[in-house]
Order: structure tokens, then sequence, then C-alpha cells
């Protein structure tokens, strides 16, 4: 997927913006609060009908406006023409169009126009709790399984549920474990069954890949892995009984809590160096190259099971790395990819000895103190 043309209204400090992309590798500059990593974010939204900045979506309208629009213009790898449009409004919601085809669900839109994200946040993929690992697998398998994303938002509605009623049961003193809450787990066991399989089977083809590009992009042969300790241990013939029974007797204690304990959404994710947990023996340069690792091997993931090319947005990447670690990943996607980068500094680029000229480069600067 080829992304052509952007256009944003209201989105954050755009009044109104344009822009054009070339296949490859495209630079975006501009001082602080320009509407860099905005420019992203709202691409990122087209794909992911979310931000990676926030999930609530009134933050992003600009102040004073009551609603904004994204329009794109993609061209798929058959050549095919794509115009998507996603409107929001602080009444209505969000809408989005394919083709002026209005989507029955929003959420048909993801896995479409892949993408790959890359911020200054991303490296609390290594460094951070269990759930950012586990929203990076969620997130890469919501793009290429459409199952197993539906499987995810029924179930994390389920689970949101449950919260509910166990607060308020505790405030009403109701402590039975009845029928209502058994027919929430009924539903809760079948979706996470189909969340812990999807996990299991996508770690095991993943890590192939994740490790034979870390190993190229360092030289070096330590291997690297996520691993998954599933918070149900069980095998997929008896998942579901165990998951029901573990709910079942958490029951007084999710009461106490206010809160469900037990299920995938409590999986733990490593990322293993070697044998250890990164978090343990990382040093800061190892961080950055398994985190360029992973998220080459998310790209290629994505690409070989939609078989669609990703777009790679990579934000303000010399927050994060050093010129090497900048050079390395450029190299490797943005001769090859669609590639979308921010920067403050076009000259840094450049006096790093980075040449430009080998890669089709179209540069674009935002201007200052204007929106
Ligand atoms: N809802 C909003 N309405 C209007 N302006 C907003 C809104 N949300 C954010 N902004 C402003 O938009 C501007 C652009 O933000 P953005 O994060 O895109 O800047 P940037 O170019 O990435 O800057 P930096 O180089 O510091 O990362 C900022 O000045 C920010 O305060
Ligand atoms: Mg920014």
């Amino acid at each position: 997927m080829k992304l052509k043309t952007l256009k944003l209204i209201n989105f954050r400090n755009y009044n109104e913006g344009f822009f054009e992309f070339s296949d490859n590798l495209n630079i975006i500059f501009g001082d602080n609060g320009t509407g860099k990593t905005t420019l992203l974010e709202a691409i990122h939204f087209l794909s992911l009908t979310k931000s990676f900045r926030t999930n609530n979506d009134i933050n992003i309208v600009k102040k004073k406006q009551d609603y904004f629009q994204i329009f794109g213009s993609f061209l798929n790898s058959k050549d095919k023409k794509i115009f998507v449009n996603l409107n929001y409004s602080k009444n209505e919601g969000k809408r989005i169009f394919i083709n002026k085809v209005d989507l029955k669900r929003k959420t048909d839109i993801v896995g479409r126009l892949p993408v790959v994200i890359f911020s200054p946040g991303s490296q609390k993929i290594t460094d951070g709790g269990p759930q950012v690992r586990r929203n990076f697998i969620d997130r890469i398998l919501s793009q290429i399984n459409s199952d197993y994303f539906q499987a995810l938002i029924e179930y994390k509605k389920r689970i949101y549920q449950r919260n509910l009623i166990l607060n308020k049961y505790r405030v009403q003193r109701q402590n039975k474990y009845d029928d209502y809450i058994n027919t929430i787990d009924e539903m809760l066991v079948g979706f996470g069954a189909v969340i812990q399989k999807g996990r299991f089977e996508f770690i095991e083809k993943f890590n192939n890949l994740f490790c034979n590009i870390y190993k190229k992009l360092v030289h070096y042969d330590e291997s690297v892995s996520l691993q998954i300790m599933p918070n149900i241990q069980a095998d997929s013939n008896d998942f579901e009984q165990k998951f029901k029974d573990k709910l079942q007797s958490r029951f007084e204690n999710d009461l106490i809590l206010g809160r469900t304990g037990a299920g995938p959404h409590r999986d733990n994710i490593l990322l293993l160096f070697g044998n250890n947990d990164i978090r343990i023996v990382g040093s800061l340069g190892e961080h950055k190259m398994l985190l360029i690792a992973l998220k080459i091997a998310e790209g290629i993931f994505i690409e070989q099971n939609l078989k669609e090319p990703v777009i790679f947005l990579l934000d303000d990447l010399f927050a994060l790395l050093d010129v090497t670690h900048y050079v390395n990943i450029i190299n490797e996607i943005g001769k090859h990819k669609q590639t979308i980068i921010t920067t403050t500094d076009l000259d840094v680029i450049k006096n790093k000895g980075f040449d430009l000229d080998k890669f089709n480069v179209k540069t674009y600067k935002l201007p200052t103190g204007v929106s």
C-alpha cells in the first residue's frame, strides 16, 4: 500500500493541511510544535481508527471546533486506488467511507491500510510493563486476522462489563456467583480461547523472523525472542474449562478488587535476550537494537500475511536513536518501503553523512507559526 495524498481538516493544529507523498522515503521537517507527529498520527488514525497518543478522540479535534476530517488516497499493490475518508464529530463519533461507501463496522478498515509506527514512546515495548507488549502483539494480529481482532474487541467489552458488575455487587453486598456473571463468563472463555490461540501461533512464527533480523542488524549471534507466560495455563483442549474454573474460583477475590484477575488480559509477555529478560540485563543500546528489530519484523510479518506492503511511520527517531542506529534502520527500510520520517532538523541528517540522494527522497518543510 502506498499513501499518495493526505488532507486534514481541524485535526489538532491543522485547520486544513494537504500533503503529497513519494512512494519511497519522505522526510517531514519543521520546528517543535509544527505538526510533525500530528501528521503521522492522522495516517495511523486512518489505518487503525485510533491514535497512538490518546485514547480519547475528542483531544484530537482542533480547539474550538466540533469535528475533524481525514482524507487519504492510497494505491495498493494491484494498482487499485482507494479513497478513505474518516470523519469524527463530538456528537456523532466516527464514520468511515472507503471509495464513498459507508463502512457498517468501523473496524472493517483495520488491516486494509497497514502501517507500522515507530515513535519515541515505542521504547516501552522493550522496557515497559507486559501490557505494552500485549498491545504490540494485539496490534499486529488485529491487522492480519479479523477473527482475532473481533474476539479481542468483544473480550475487552465483556471484561469492562464484568468489572462494572463486580463493583455494583460489592456496593450492594451481593456476593453470589449468579447466572448473570455466569453468562458473561461463558462469553469471556470463548473469546479468550481465540486470543490465547492467536497469540501462541503468532509468537511461534514471529520469533524466527525477529531473531534473524536482529542478528542481521547487530552481526552478533545472540538469540532474541518473545515469550508468553499465559495467565491461563492450558492447551487449547482444556483452555475454556480451566479459564471458567479460574473465573469462578477467583470470584470473591475479584469482588473485593473490583476487577477481573484471570484471563488473557493478564498474560505476561517477556522479551528474552539470550535466556534473560531484557528488562533485567539489557544495556540502553541493546534495548534500542531490539526495538528496531521488533519494528522491522512487525512490518515484514504484516506484509507477508496481508500480501500488501506496509507504510513505515518513523516519528522523531533522533530523539530515540543515535546516528548509527538511525542509518541502520533507514537503510533497512527506507530504500524499499514507503517511509515517512519526521525530524526537527534536516541538516542533522545530512551532516551525519546520510546521503539523501541515494533514497529518491521527498522532503517537506512544515511552516512555523501557521496553522
Ligand atoms: N486539539 C488540538 N487543537 C489545537 N492544537 C493542538 C491540539 N492538540 C495538540 N495541538 C498542538 O498542535 C501542535 C503540533 O503538535 P505535534 O505534536 O504534532 O508537534 P511536532 O511538530 O511533532 O512537535 P515536536 O517537534 O515537539 O515533536 C502543538 O503545538 C500542540 O500543542
Ligand atoms: Mg513530535
